[in-house]
């Protein structure tokens, strides 16, 4: 008997195939064993906010989808194929790209470059290339700025167009590593509206590394939280729940709902450390606040 969601997506013929799948995952940095046994199953079109304090292994986990860390242990499958690197179909952002003010490159040269490192020495037919620049400026909207200097732009411009960078190359699965750093609230926002509308109008696999939850919320439908070396992963008000953190990390965690926003405290230690939480799990000193 097909449940009410099964038969809707069947009708609607929406893809929820498996495209991102670790099972049994340990991966080691040194002598240090990272993550543990983690399991994880992302679909077509998941809004995945991957979570978890400074250290915790999310950038190194995008890094095992990549194909660029090779995991000690467990099977990692992309789109169903033993992962390897240089995988055309996924899209990156990497945490922390400094475009210099004198970047000697323009838009279109940043957005040009993701359909680089994909062609294996074969490059598109100029027009082909150009268009494919422009579908992917269009669709983060950036094509007012097109031709300026990358430098020169916002930090807000200049994450739509490294999203556009790693759209180019029309990818089923996009990895963005801390997107919304540095941006300010209504900038970070706007990310995560046009990234949860590309997400459904494409079908994508969006994992999206975050400090915060609050601006993922009403877009992402998943949330994986990862924390000393174990993950967990499910519906957002599933895991965000003072048990299930309060599990992961090994002390007492608070969730707190506040006019729809979360709020979550780090309370008294049971297990473990508590030096990376003081007043707030994500925010490095500041309470995790509303936008
Ligand atoms: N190339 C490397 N060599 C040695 N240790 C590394 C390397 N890359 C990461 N690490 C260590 O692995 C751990 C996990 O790092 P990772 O960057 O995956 O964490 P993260 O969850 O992304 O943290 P953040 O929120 O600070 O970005 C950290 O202790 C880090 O110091
Ligand atoms: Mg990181």
């Amino acid at each position: 008997m097909k449940t009410p969601s099964e038969l809707f997506q069947e009708q609607h013929r929406i893809d929820k195939r498996i495209v991102l799948k670790a099972t049994n995952l340990s991966v080691s940095m040194g002598s240090d064993q990272l993550l543990e046994h983690l399991t994880v199953e992302i679909q077509a079109g998941d809004f995945v906010g991957l979570l978890g304090p400074n250290g915790a292994g999310k950038t190194t986990l995008l890094k095992v989808f990549l194909g660029l860390f090779p995991p000690a242990d467990g099977d990692v499958e992309v789109l169903g194929q033993p992962v390897h690197r240089g995988h055309r179909k996924i899209g990156y952002v990497p945490q922390k790209i400094h475009l210099e003010q004198d970047t000697p490159l323009t838009a279109r040269d940043l957005v040009g470059l993701g359909l680089d490192g994909h062609l294996y020495g074969f490059a598109l037919p100029t027009k082909r290339r150009r268009d494919r620049i422009t579908e992917a400026l269009a669709a983060v909207d950036a094509l007012s700025y097109q031709h300026a200097a990358v430098g020169q732009l916002s930090g807000g411009q200049q994450q739509r167009l490294l999203i556009a960078q790693a759209l180019v190359s029309r990818p089923e699965i996009m990895l963005l590593d801390e997107p919304l750093a540095n941006l300010d609230i209504k900038s970070a926002n706007e990310i995560v509206q046009l990234l949860g509308r590309l997400g459904k109008t494409r079908n994508l696999a969006i994992v999206l590394v975050a400090h915060d939850v609050n601006p993922l919320l009403g877009v992402m439908n998943k949330v994986l939280y990862l924390a000393r070396g174990r993950g967990a992963m499910g519906p957002v008000n599933d895991i965000i729940q003072s048990e299930v953190l309060s599990r992961l990390y090994g002390y007492d965690v608070e969730v707190l709902r506040v006019k729809g926003r979360i709020i979550v405290v780090g309370g008294q230690e049971t297990k473990g450390t508590v030096e990376d939480l003081t007043g707030c799990l994500h925010c490095d000193g500041q309470e995790q606040t509303a936008p």
